[in-house]
């Protein structure tokens, strides 16, 4: 780092518990790790807070999904990210979860005080909202009736709410933004949510919820018949974590915050809602919020919702955490999308850690056992040409010199990539020097020892370079070079001569075992074990296959049977939904279906339809639906699968 900061707090999103952690979410938190570690071994002091998001509509729906309580929900998912981090070796300072007392506190003490100066009121409101984002949205802003961020429907909504005056401060956040060229970065994204504060008038935001609809949000302390859920509730996480209304002295040593780090998808409730909740609340802001890509698979983000997700669990179990989080941080360029692909997955771990750092150090450490009696050679330089060693220390201490301000700047995956190349660097000096042919010659001992030497040393700072990624196997690296302190420290990286001359070298085996790109599924050899049980678990139905394919199997597990609609009737304040009572063969069932605007209940009773007979029973608008029916659609047109001639209902279709 080129200016030392005094503190580094960096943070995640916290994670919605309705279901299970993926990738996406294993990125923004392996990210946070890293830049956590390096600002540890750098000498500064530094909190990592990550946590989880438990209230909200989206966490009683699966609540409600799997027949338990949204506390039961929210206990039982937590856990799933808890157990990920640890395995992933995330070391987090911190982990707040909402439903805590420490949290929900300053939440209601906010509004409490916001509400005594009339930044938040009561109105009633007509407004769209969508579940998937929890936000609501305007008339206006719907696309061709979809919510605007994520496409899906959205619900039609009128009621009493309290709102936060937010667009008082539409005028400020324009010219904070402006005059603060660091604060939304990458700038592309500052731009992104300019143009949007630019181009339209800012709404106030709607922060509260009848409990009569959603009773799973914390409480207003100013009316009790309401909550407050997702947005107002969540982004306090980061001041309420540290600190804030309750312990003066670590919200002083913490806030602000260095960086909110984030995914684009929550870009404008980070740039607009929070500073303006913050301006409100005259706390100062976070220094900056970082936005990063998506991981998509194929061309679409990988989502929950969308069901395309790859599971980190299944990928370290067959390659390893080390490599994982590896890949993930050089993969992405930070900012950009980027697609995910076990192929790719393979070539660059091949490429990057099998042939380049693990072939440098089995080849240095290899000779070192083999010319040097497997011990650290000595440092002193002789009477020889050792214009290649100086070279090569030279362009290790210059990566590493640049790979501090390279960080500041958030080039996480470019940094990387320089100590790749310097890693490579030693590869091409080895095969140069050629200390196996030296060892041909008479009286070169001290040559080959010295060349030896300097390789180890600039493995030693490329290690220290990687080890906030590969924590793992960069202590590995180390211990085998005979380093007794564990951790490095960056500050004291390029001096010559760390090294102990004398120390015994160690031999960790291979670090990084090639995988066998005709066997990729097969795990490194290192942990063959595991590998084969892995191999007789019969494949998991609820995943897709990495071509989009599904197997025979997968789509006979899908029960379709046709059915006759019994009745059909609107649901009050969803105009999309219909519920159905349909005759299934040997049982009646309840339907709900988002086919109101196409069809009338009166059209459809009588009417046999296609349903989805195995599907996990959901309440939608609360209501409970066992099953889902077929429909064509393509833009307005929809219409209802129904199957040619006659048909009882309950027959199977194939
Ligand atoms: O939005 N690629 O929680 P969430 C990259 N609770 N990153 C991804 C990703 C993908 N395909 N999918 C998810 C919420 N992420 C709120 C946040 S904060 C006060 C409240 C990561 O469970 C990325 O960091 O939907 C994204 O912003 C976050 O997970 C969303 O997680
Ligand atoms: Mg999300």
């Amino acid at each position: 780092m080129s200016e030392k900061p005094s503190k580094y707090y960096v943070t995640t999103p916290i994670y919605y518990v309705n279901d299970k952690p993926h990738i996406g979410h294993s990125y923004t938190t392996i990210l946070a790790d890293v830049l956590a570690s390096y600002h540890r071994l750098l000498g500064i002091p530094t909190h990592f807070l990550t946590g989880t998001d438990e209230h909200g509509q989206k966490v009683q729906q699966a609540a409600d999904a799997n027949g338990i309580t949204p506390q039961e929900q929210c206990d039982q998912t937590v856990v799933r990210f808890q157990e990920l981090w640890k395995r992933l070796e995330i070391q987090n300072d911190d982990f707040i979860r909402t439903t805590e007392d420490r949290h929900k506190t300053v939440v209601q003490q906010t509004l409490q005080e916001l509400f005594d100066r009339d930044e938040i009121y009561k109105a009633e409101y007509e407004g769209w909202y969508c579940v998937g984002c929890e936000r609501f949205f305007t008339e206006k802003d719907l696309v061709e009736g979809n919510c605007p961020e994520c496409n899906r429907p959205v619900d039609k909504i009128i009621e009493s709410n309290y709102f936060f005056r937010m667009s008082k401060y539409q005028d400020w956040l324009i010219d904070y933004i402006e005059s603060n060229p660091g604060f939304i970065q990458p700038s592309f994204r500052a731009n992104e949510t300019l143009g949007f504060l630019k181009n339209k008038e800012l709404q106030d935001l709607c922060i509260s919820r009848p409990k009569s609809r959603l009773a799973w949000g914390i409480e207003l302390p100013f009316d009790t018949e309401f909550v407050t859920y997702v947005w107002f509730d969540a982004l306090i996480n980061y001041i309420s974590a540290v600190g804030y209304k309750s312990d003066e002295e670590q919200f002083k040593k913490w806030w602000p915050c260095s960086t909110h780090l984030i995914g684009k998808d929550i870009l404008t409730t980070h740039t607009v809602y929070w500073p303006t909740m913050l301006k409100a609340m005259n706390v100062a802001m976070p220094e900056s919020i970082f936005a990063h890509g998506w991981w998509l698979t194929g061309r679409t983000k990988m989502s929950k919702s969308l069901g395309n997700v790859v599971n980190p669990m299944d990928m370290i179990d067959s390659y390893g955490v080390d490599a994982f989080r590896y890949f993930l941080v050089a993969e992405m360029t930070l900012g950009q999308d980027a697609s995910f692909t076990e192929e790719a997955f393979v070539k660059r771990y091949n490429s990057d850690l099998a042939n380049d750092l693990g072939n440098v150090t089995n080849r240095v450490l290899n000779m070192i056992s083999r010319y040097c009696d497997g011990q650290m050679p000595s440092v002193s330089k002789g009477d020889f040409d050792t214009e290649l060693e100086e070279a090569l220390w030279k362009e290790t201490v210059a990566a590493a010199d640049e790979m501090g301000p390279m960080i500041g700047n958030m080039k996480l995956d470019a940094s990387i990539g320089l100590v790749m190349t310097a890693v490579r660097k030693i590869n091409v000096y080895l095969q140069e020097r050629a200390p196996w042919s030296l060892a041909k010659q008479e009286g070169t001992e001290d040559q080959i020892a010295y060349s030896l030497y300097t390789a180890a040393e600039c493995l030693r700072v490329c290690a220290a370079l990687l080890y906030p990624v590969m924590p793992e196997k960069m202590l590995a690296l180390r211990t085998a070079l005979g380093m007794a302190d564990a951790k490095p420290q960056l500050d004291k990286l390029t001096q010559f001569g760390v090294l102990a001359s004398g120390t015994e070298i160690s031999q960790p085996g291979a670090l990084f075992p090639r995988i066998e790109v005709e066997k990729k599924d097969e795990k490194p050899a290192d942990k063959p074990k595991k590998q084969k049980q892995k191999q007789q678990q019969p494949q998991k139905k609820e995943e897709p296959s990495k071509d989009g394919l599904i197997t025979f199997d997968q789509v006979m597990a899908v029960n379709l049977k046709t059915a006759v609609v019994l009745e059909a009737e609107k649901i009050e304040g969803a105009d999309k939904l219909l519920k159905l009572q349909i005759n299934l063969g040997e049982e009646k069932r309840q339907l709900v279906a988002g086919i109101a605007l196409h069809y009338t209940p009166e059209e459809l009773v009588g009417k046999t339809i296609v349903v989805v007979a195995n599907l996990k029973p959901a309440k939608l608008r609360g209501v409970k639906s066992e099953g889902m029916l077929l429909a064509a659609s393509i833009g307005d047109n929809l219409k209802l699968v129904t199957v040619e001639g006659e048909m009882g209902p309950g027959a199977s279709v194939k």
